[in-house]
């Protein structure tokens, strides 16, 4: 059976969420990100996603799968009810803990991974999550349709999908780095091929940077013997040819600017004004992630007040760490270090007339967006990034203009990286040192190098970004 969809979306975490009040009533809520915006420039659409909550399942039931077009577009949403068995398998186990780790380049290799029975089944797991998207993409997409299949926690549809449905266009895109062959190879040798075989189901794959989509082909070459045309850009292997593509996603800024400009932020601009009384912000804005490297970055801010005592009293760090993935007991130990770290600098510096740090660990968009628009200096530092949007989107909407240190390993730095303070992210002392050189510009500097930046933040907005890659399948 075939659909009539000529364009369909797949990803985990699907456009939209539902929650379940206190007396069983269902609340949607539309998400951020790239891909949501792209889509509103493409015509009619569906969108094939998991469901994550409790709302989302009995929504996805009460739906019969199938939900509405998601607001101001033309998409439909399909949500998955997969047993939630096999969904925390594949996605804690497989997605999160296992390839998400590899990409970023993350595992404490003296003790994990390990690669036991009780990863055999988190692996059969993520198999079967993969096929239930397969065969729904299958049913969905109409003849020569095109479906663009989306990060880590997918790596297996185009493949299986390309066996169900030989007429489909098939996209494949990472949001995340790809690890060095070196580093891929800690995967079981079943694994990694089934992985990069996967990914080559697809007609074309897409990465966020030249980086990314260097470190594939080398893997592609190295794991399993396939022919990599570097020039061309292709892999061929087992007779069928793969074209890489690489598409930087910007930000939207006028669509950026029309929000912050909402009463909700603005409201939030004028609390945080008050609290930064006058002082230089540095800001920074992460999901609690272990890549985001937040500790170092208050452990570099820290530093920065020893090294320079001149700031003392003169700055406020404005640090948000909205929590991420806490069903990973690893994730819930970040947190608290991050929060640990924060009561020391507070502890140590702060005075009756100055409080040195402002953290917050609940989620608020529009105290984020408030928060970029008071930024002096934004400190992006995570360990590897496949791009990292934040570091696009605090020059646009910061209000007097803001410096940028950023970690050499985020995929933004291959924009960016001209008009920012590059940084080794494990190196404390260079990132004190860059908030120092960033502090001590002055604000016309700030203001010339943040336009400069937002100029390249904004080149590749979502919509471009998503009709480039529909273009590669047509
Ligand atoms: O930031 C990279 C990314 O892969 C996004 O593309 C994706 O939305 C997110 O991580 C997945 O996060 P979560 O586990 O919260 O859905």
């Amino acid at each position: 059976m075939t659909g009539s969809a000529a364009v369909v979306v797949a990803s985990n975490r699907g456009p939209v969420s539902y929650a379940l009040d206190d007396d069983g009533r269902l609340t949607a809520r539309r998400g951020g990100g790239g891909l949501i915006s792209g889509l509103s420039a493409v015509g009619e659409a569906v969108w094939v996603c998991a469901a994550l909550t409790e709302g989302d399942r009995r929504a996805a039931r009460e739906a019969g799968g199938r939900l509405g077009l998601i607001e101001d577009s033309s998409t439909a949403v399909r949500m998955l009810t997969i047993d939630t068995t096999t969904f925390l398998r594949a996605y804690n186990g497989v997605a999160n803990s296992t390839l998400w780790f590899v990409h970023h380049l993350l595992f404490d290799t003296p003790s994990v991974p390990l690669f036991d029975e009780r990863w055999e089944r988190e692996w059969a797991a993520y198999v079967d999550y993969n096929a239930a998207f397969a065969d729904a993409l299958a049913e969905e997409a109409a003849p020569g349709g095109r479906v663009l299949v989306q990060d880590y926690h997918l790596t297996l549809a185009p493949a299986m999908l390309r066996f169900r449905r030989p007429d489909l266009r098939i996209g494949h895109f990472s949001h995340t780095p790809w690890a060095p062959p070196e580093y891929f190879r800690v995967l079981p040798d079943d694994v990694a091929t089934a992985v990069l075989e996967g990914v080559l189901g697809a007609d074309t794959a897409g990465f966020l940077t030249e980086r990314w989509a260097e470190a594939f082909l080398d893997c592609c070459a190295d794991v399993l013997g396939a022919q990599v045309d570097r020039e061309d850009r292709t892999v061929t292997h087992r007779g069928r040819t793969t074209r890489i593509g690489v598409h930087p996603l910007g930000v939207d800024g006028a669509e950026l600017r029309d929000r912050a400009a909402q009463p909700d932020v603005q409201s939030r601009v004028a609390t945080l004004r008050e609290q930064v009384d006058g002082r230089l912000a540095i800001v920074r804005v992460d999901r609690t992630e272990l890549s985001k490297n937040i500790v170092r970055g208050l452990e570099a801010y820290r530093l920065l007040l020893r090294r320079y005592p001149t700031w003392l009293g003169r700055v406020v760090h404005v640090a948000f760490a909205y929590p991420s993935r806490h069903d990973l007991p690893v994730y819930r130990e970040y947190t608290a270090a991050v929060q640990r770290v924060a009561h020391e600098i507070d502890d140590e510096f702060g005075t009756p007339g100055w409080q040195p740090l402002l953290l917050h660990v609940q989620d608020d968009l529009p105290r984020s967006l408030a928060a970029y628009c008071l930024a002096d200096v934004l400190l992006v530092n995570p360990l590897r990034d496949g791009m990292n949007l934040v570091a696009k989107e605090g020059p646009v909407l910061s209000e007097r203009g803001c410096a940028l240190v950023l970690s050499r390993e985020a995929g933004a730095a291959e924009e960016l990286g001209r008009d920012a303070l590059l940084v080794n992210p494990f190196d404390l002392v260079e990132t004190a040192d860059a908030l120092h050189r960033a502090l001590s510009m002055t604000q016309e500097q700030r203001r010339e190098v943040s336009d400069r930046l937002a100029a390249a933040a904004t080149a590749l907005p979502p919509q471009q970004w998503l009709a480039a890659q529909l273009d590669d399948l047509a």
